[in-house]
């Protein structure tokens, strides 16, 4: 019997993992861009009506918004980009995280005493990973790309000499690294005006942006990474007491990686692997999820039974999670519906569980910054990419003639078992830092693929972007639209703190009672959180829909354009 079983499994094990079929009945009529900032969106429609695809407009999104939202993301960072390549059905990862130093080193940010030093992983040159990003641009470009990088990059390159408009969210964020940007000459010529964060509308140009993305279009990859311009980062970050070396640049490459997939009410999900501990936890809190009928459920006992989830994801993520290069990552045991019983097992439909109780790791939150972008072209590609400097305006340092910031991604290791980093979030052994590792992300570009729905979502906020990318899978799932999925009211659970905390219109006073007489710790902040960006193709009409995240207000932009037909 056991041997028929054995058989039985063998010959039907394709089947299992087999993919949803996902030839479109009707191809997108159109192209869909939505980002955090609409001269990013603009930048991505010019190159799709110029016959580029959504790997090109890709190419524009990015390098517009690490000129436009300098906050955010941008040459001196990393990211992951999750592509869907219509030709050939394939859905690939692109791992373009930064990697530590080849010269760092396990208690690099710890002072003589043993204690964190959280100002030497956020602030100045310690604290940036080798960036990423300008060998995402040409991986993009040379591997699925129609255009060479002079087209893509053009929209960047004229708007960084014609001057782009300072914005509500550029200054925002300025407000809280002001001092820090004000401490590096080249940061603060970049972006103060006489020392102080520039007037909303005031015009910026970046002479040195333009010329850095000239070298990009010409050389590729290799005129950032090798020769001069290697030198001369190098050199500027060990002025300001960093350890980069020629070899860390050179040898910098991104990594191509499966990305994770799993079913989920009839929808499949396509979504990031490790280093990012998104795609791990969504598998893990929606298969503890499955069999409660959560959908069909009201709003308290529904909530309360996702935080049991994302609590035990964020138990595992700090105990098992880091860059898989390195650490040995149990990831099919995470994804694994026999592994979630067990989580469900120890959960109380009435009580929440304190996160003390968990074994793991002990500890004791947030300011973040980061970047997310969806793209469809008419031919049916896909792109999700995140990307981010960390904090705001990264850790503030630029290297004079560059026109960039460079990232504090250090602080996305774990510095010291149970210190929670500048998101709260905790780590161990898995998670520390090591010569040439990448830093355990929370960035979840993500698909979601349904029979006649197929959707392009992330967003950035830290630690709280795996939990955004859940809800908004929900809304996705329920029927909601684009918008309606970047619209929906926001709650997070991390395990540590063992705080329920929302945005204040996710829940009434009544239900928010509710909750803490379940024993959650409730904690309704005044600030929204995140910047949700969402394309959604329907594949039974081909209309495609984008949605912007509405809590910056105007900023952003989704646009679903006729432009892209012009090629089709
Ligand atoms: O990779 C990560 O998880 C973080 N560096 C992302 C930071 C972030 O999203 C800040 N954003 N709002």
């Amino acid at each position: 019997m056991t041997r028929i079983l054995c058989l039985a499994l063998l010959l039907f094990a394709p089947l299992v993992g087999a993919e949803a079929p996902r030839a479109p009945a009707t191809p997108p009529h159109q192209g869909g861009v939505a980002s955090a900032n609409a001269y990013a969106t603009d930048a991505g429609l010019e190159i799709l009506a110029k016959g580029g695809n959504a790997f090109d407009a890709a190419v524009a999104v990015s390098a517009t918004l690490g000129l436009v939202e300098p906050e955010s993301s941008g040459l001196g960072g990393g990211g992951f980009l999750l592509l869907h390549v219509a030709k050939d059905g394939r859905d690939v990862f692109v791992d373009a995280r930064e990697r530590a130093p080849l010269a760092s080193a396990r208690d690099m940010f710890l002072d003589a005493a043993g204690n964190a030093d959280r100002k030497k992983s956020t602030e100045g040159a310690l604290a940036a990973g080798i960036p990423g990003t300008p060998a995402a641009l040409e991986h993009l470009a040379v591997r699925y790309g129609k255009l060479p990088l002079s087209e893509s990059l053009a929209p960047a390159i004229r708007l960084a000499r014609e001057g782009w408009k300072f914005g509500p969210k550029n200054a925002a964020m300025l407000g809280f690294r002001r001092d820090a940007i004000a401490a590096t000459p080249a940061a603060a010529a970049l972006f103060l005006r006489d020392g102080q964060v520039p007037a909303q509308g005031t015009l910026m140009r970046n002479e040195d942006y333009a010329r850095t993305l000239e070298r990009i279009a010409r050389e590729g990859a290799d005129g950032f990474y090798r020769g001069d311009y290697a030198r001369r980062l190098v050199a500027g970050v060990r002025k300001a007491g960093g350890i980069w070396t020629e070899s860390d640049l050179a040898e910098y490459r991104v990594v191509e990686r499966a990305p994770l997939r799993f079913k989920h009410r009839g929808f499949e999900i396509v979504t990031a692997p490790p280093p990012s501990s998104g795609g791990v936890a969504l598998a893990t809190i929606l298969n503890v999820l499955e069999p409660y009928g959560y959908e069909k459920m009201d709003k308290v006992p529904r909530t309360h039974l996702v935080v049991e989830a994302m609590r035990r994801a964020y138990r595992d993520r700090a105990v098992y999670l880091g860059d898989p290069d390195f650490a040995q990552v149990p990831v099919p045991l995470l994804t694994s519906r026999d592994y979630a019983a067990g989580l469900r097992a120890g959960i109380s439909a009435e009580r929440a569980t304190p996160s003390d109780m968990l074994p793991g790791v002990t500890a004791a939150a947030s300011r973040p910054d980061t970047t997310h972008f969806s793209i469809i072209d008419a031919e049916g590609n896909l792109a999700a990419v995140t990307q981010t400097v960390n904090l705001p305006y990264g850790n503030s340092l630029v290297v004079p003639g560059t026109g960039f910031l460079l990232n504090n991604e250090m602080d996305d290791f774990s510095v010291k078992p149970g210190v929670p980093n500048a998101f709260g979030l905790v780590g161990d052994d898995a998670n520390a830092i090591a010569p040439g590792k990448r830093p355990l992300s929370s960035m979840t570009p993500t698909f979601l693929i349904g029979k006649d729905r197929v959707a392009v979502l992330g967003t950035p906020g830290g630690s709280r972007i795996v939990t955004m990318v859940l809800l908004g899978l929900f809304e996705l799932m329920d029927g909601g639209g684009a918008q309606a999925a970047a619209d929906a009211p926001r709650f997070h659970h991390q395990y540590l703190p063992d705080q329920l905390s929302a945005e204040p219109e996710a829940f009434t006073a009544e239900e928010a009672a509710q909750l803490k007489a379940r024993g959650h710790d409730v904690q309704i902040g005044d600030r929204s959180w995140g910047n949700m960006q969402v394309v959604m193709w329907h594949r039974d009409t081909g209309k495609v829909e984008a949605g912007t995240d509405p809590r910056w207000k105007g900023v952003g932009k989704g646009s679903s354009s006729d432009a892209a037909s012009i090629y089709r």
